[in-house]
């Protein structure tokens, strides 16, 4: 079986030195066996992520099956903490620890569920082609091979129990859309998708070669073929962020480019303004914006509160270093305003502040904003008093006022797992508004289990828990006039 497997398969010539990340099921276990037939210089990587118990003795299984096929075998330990979009944060620091060039034992149904993803996720062509052939050897393999390969080499794949946990949108994908899909085409889709796969890499391989556009140069970007033009603002917006950006997000760009506005916000990005016709990004981050002298006698970034003398605020020794300033606050809010005001012309939005975190903000915002707002309040509870997210979101108070055709645009204090946001997303938009934006105060970077479409930003947070301004921990803390982190003592 190994010959014929092998023939499918895409590894270097014979003496080549390869890299094999192995974690001892069995795609992986067959890549070490197969790259040792092909004659490869094999070294067997395992990660051990420490999240299961037993993990660090499935390394001795690999261990024992790299030495039987007379591969090197090399072990490293990384450290993820438990809490929201584990599986992402868990990947990217499998990939920080293994050599570059890696090969993995993705086969054919791995690249059909990479695609089904992709499309559930509204990707474009590139994420479409899936899984590049380098660093995927087996590719044009089936998992039931793999697995057969194994059984005949008498090998005992590890069993991955979080492989069967449907809260994972690919494990979904993999026991029901996939077989689902199936049974409408009357045929097994895998061999299909991967050929489609396959062949949107080649078109997307085209693209990228015929596409020169300078996505900085708004002439240029603007008399460009639309296709050609959105894949250069793609490209240029991905090289700034760690999620590829939304459609929406390169449209607002793009008009920008064209002069329909002057600047615009793009999560995780920061604001993309326009200046002598070339684009420009100004980062997101926390930035200090300096005050304009009048400022309140209160704290600035990086400062704790509790050692300020000058605070005219009773503090506690559970507040950390400030995060935003009041004076940062208010800068940036009257920015956001001025943005709302100018994208909203000619319309009434109706703002929608997500209670009780928002109230602050929204009433700040508003006063920003030149135009007939309307208002109205959501309550939706997800944390309970605790600082960790429940991952539950439940509706304590619903709106008054129907949604039927209104412009609305969300205000919510923070984004953190991004849970109560997608849900309120999906609630608002069944009730048939004309439109649904979102503009969040906070976003903690790296922690949304899916990339969130916000158009407007007010400052990008590192991923600690922070009160003041609305934010409280059981109930505390709402009417401080800055952003600090939280530390119980
Ligand atoms: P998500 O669903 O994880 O995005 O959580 C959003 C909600 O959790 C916010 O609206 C807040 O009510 C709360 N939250 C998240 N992070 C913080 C924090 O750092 N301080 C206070 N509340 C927070
Ligand atoms: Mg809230």
């Amino acid at each position: 079986m190994r010959e014929r497997l092998l023939g499918r398969c895409e590894f270097p010539p014979a003496g080549a030195a390869v890299d094999c990340a192995v974690s001892g099921g069995a795609d992986s276990l067959a890549l070490l066996v197969l790259a040792a037939e092909a004659g490869c210089q094999v070294t067997a990587w395992h990660v051990d992520h420490g999240l299961r118990a037993g993990s660090a003795a499935e390394a001795g299984v690999v261990a024992d099956a790299a030495r039987r096929y007379g591969a090197a075998f090399r072990a490293v330990a990384v450290h993820v903490a438990p809490g929201p979009n584990l599986e992402d944060r868990a990947r990217r620091a499998r990939f920080a620890a293994l050599p570059t060039g890696v090969c993995t034992g993705h086969t054919a149904d791995d690249q059909a569920e990479t695609l089904l993803i992709a499309l559930l996720r509204g990707a474009g062509v590139d994420g479409l082609a899936a899984m590049a052939p380098a660093g995927h050897p087996l590719l044009g393999l089936r998992r039931a091979e793999t697995r057969a390969l194994c059984d005949e080499e008498g090998l005992a794949p590890v069993e991955d129990p979080s492989n069967d946990d449907r809260s994972f949108v690919r494990n979904r994908v993999r026991h029901e859309l996939l077989p689902l899909a199936s049974d409408i085409a009357r045929r097994d889709l895998v061999p299909v998708l991967a050929r489609t796969a396959a062949l949107l890499r080649g078109d997307a391989e085209l693209l990228a070669a015929a596409d020169p556009t300078d996505a900085t140069d708004a002439k240029a970007l603007a008399a460009a073929p639309p296709a050609v033009a959105r894949r250069a603002v793609r490209a240029w917006l991905a090289g700034h962020a760690a999620y590829p950006p939304s459609a929406a997000a390169v449209d607002r760009v793009l008009g920008v480019a064209r002069g329909d506005a002057l600047a615009c916000e793009v999560a995780g990005v920061g604001r993309i303004e326009r200046h002598r016709q070339r684009l420009r990004v100004r980062p997101a981050t926390v930035r200090p914006i300096e005050g304009d002298g009048r400022a309140a006698p209160g704290v600035r970034p990086g400062e704790v509160p509790n050692k300020v003398a000058s605070m005219s605020f009773s503090v506690d020794q559970s507040l950390g270093e400030v995060v935003v300033a009041e004076d940062a606050l208010r800068a940036r809010i009257g920015e956001l305003g001025a943005e709302i005001t100018r994208d909203y012309r000619g319309k009434a939005p109706l703002l929608v502040g997500v209670l009780k975190g928002a109230f602050l903000f929204m009433a700040d915002l508003a006063r920003a904003i030149d135009l007939p707002v309307e208002f109205d309040f959501m309550a939706v509870s997800s944390y309970g008093s605790s600082t960790k997210t429940s991952g539950v979101v439940r509706i304590v108070k619903d709106l008054d006022i129907d949604l039927a055709g209104r412009d609305v645009i969300i205000v919510e204090d923070i984004v953190d797992s991004g849970l109560t946001l997608s849900y309120l997303r999906r609630n608002l938009m069944a009730r048939h508004p004309g439109s649904v934006e979102v503009c969040a105060l906070l976003v903690k970077t790296g922690l949304q289990r899916e990339p969130q479409d916000l158009r407007y930003v007010g400052f990008e947070i590192p991923p600690e828990f922070v009160v003041g301004y609305g934010l409280d921990v059981a109930e505390r803390y709402r009417n401080l006039p800055f952003l600090c982190v939280y530390r119980p003592q």
